[in-house]
């Protein structure tokens, strides 16, 4: 007998996601030291000294369960964003939250949208369901809400929209966002994924959005500018009743302690979030004229990584790199088998990827 007879079929069909690759298995398996890893669109500053003193902080307490609730950092939250704690929902990463939502509201007749292109866990978790996903063509690798407009029926019940989007980068302007929200009928929950917010132009405040659309749904974590990837907290902004029926779904102890009381001292922290945006355009910058050395095109991105036309087999190139101690990601699970994703780094974790890039060219 094995097991996946015994298992829903949508989960035997499930292509599991592939995380970036860590720094110790690479030591292990080269047996070099001084790896870069510039696979997951973490922060390269690490954690502030504020941050860090959180957490110990908060470690004398791990033998308790942390706040159920998160009270603290829905309040942090819901005044920074001028909202109610009841509109705030907190994750385990946004991943949870993203998957929080399809298992509320959508059920296996009903349909998810996406575009081409757009961050893996969408069909993942559409398929986690047994939901049928619907795949928009994407124009010049970005969301193309018009055709995601034509493909809509009485059955699409949750659209997502990463903006900046994962692995593209692409980003779409506040005009053309609200225009699209604008004409999805109420039974219709958009996801406006912000992972990356924090990294483009602050031209346009999303969050106003929820008061005029009621199925908006706004998702925004702690893992990228924040620097708080390993802790695992994210959160959405929503209706109160959307937050309601995802906190009934949610495990009682979904965030532990650390992340509760590291997010809640991150969250305000400007200055640490004015730093990392000015190291991130000095690094966008300096690999982007390092492609431009090497004669590789690449997609203009808005968030902390950029995606570079290798013009050859993405995946040998990431196995060349590797062999050169630099990790990034190949994305032909993407459907973009000539490219790869590269995080922005240091200064000198990016140099060292454009020299090892540069000896593939040789
Ligand atoms: C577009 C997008 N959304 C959501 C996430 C989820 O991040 P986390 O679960 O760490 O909050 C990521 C992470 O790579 C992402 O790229």
């Amino acid at each position: 007998m094995s097991f996946c007879d015994l298992a829903l079929d949508c989960v035997t069909k499930l292509q599991p996601y592939v995380p970036g690759k860590p720094i110790e298995e690479l030591e292990r398996e080269l047996g070099i030291k001084d790896i870069v890893k510039l696979a997951s669109n973490e922060n390269p500053l690490g954690p502030s000294d504020k941050v860090l003193a959180a957490i110990a902080e908060a470690s004398r307490d791990v033998t308790r369960y942390p706040d159920g609730n998160g009270f603290t950092l829905k309040v942090a939250l819901a005044e920074k964003y001028k909202l109610d704690t009841n509109q705030v929902t907190l994750g385990n990463g946004s991943n949870d939250v993203l998957e929080l939502i399809a298992r509320a509201f959508v059920s296996p007749d009903e349909e998810v949208m996406f575009s081409q292109y757009a961050f893996a866990v969408y069909p993942l978790v559409t398929q986690a369901i047994g939901a049928k996903a619907v795949i928009a063509p994407a124009r010049d690798y970005g969301h193309d809400l018009q055709a995601m407009s034509a493909l809509m029926s009485e059955k699409t019940k949750l659209i997502f929209i990463a903006n900046p989007n994962n692995p593209t980068g692409t980003h779409l302007p506040a005009q053309q966002i609200e225009a699209f929200i604008g004409q999805v009928p109420q039974q219709t929950l958009v996801v406006l994924d912000e992972a990356y917010v924090e990294y483009g132009e602050q031209d346009f405040n999303s969050i106003e959005l929820l008061g005029k659309y009621s199925n908006l749904i706004i998702t925004r974590t702690f893992s990228k500018a924040y620097g708080l990837a390993g802790l695992r907290v994210g959160y959405a902004l929503s209706h109160p009743e959307v937050a309601d029926l995802l906190n009934r779904i949610r495990q009682p102890f979904n965030v532990n302690s650390l992340a509760l009381a590291a997010a809640t001292v991150a969250l305000n922290d400007d200055l640490y979030i004015a730093k990392t945006k000015q190291l991130n355009d000095a690094g966008m910058a300096q690999l982007i004229a390092g492609f431009e050395q090497l004669g590789l095109g690449y997609i203009p991105s808005k968030g902390n990584f950029i995606t570079v036309d290798v013009k050859r087999n993405g995946e040998e190139v990431f196995a060349e790199l590797l062999q050169q101690g630099v990790i990034v990601r190949p994305v032909t699970n993407y459907g973009l088998p000539k490219h790869i994703r590269v995080s922005i780094g240091l200064e000198t974790e990016n140099q060292r990827f454009l020299d090892a890039l540069g000896q593939i060219y040789d």
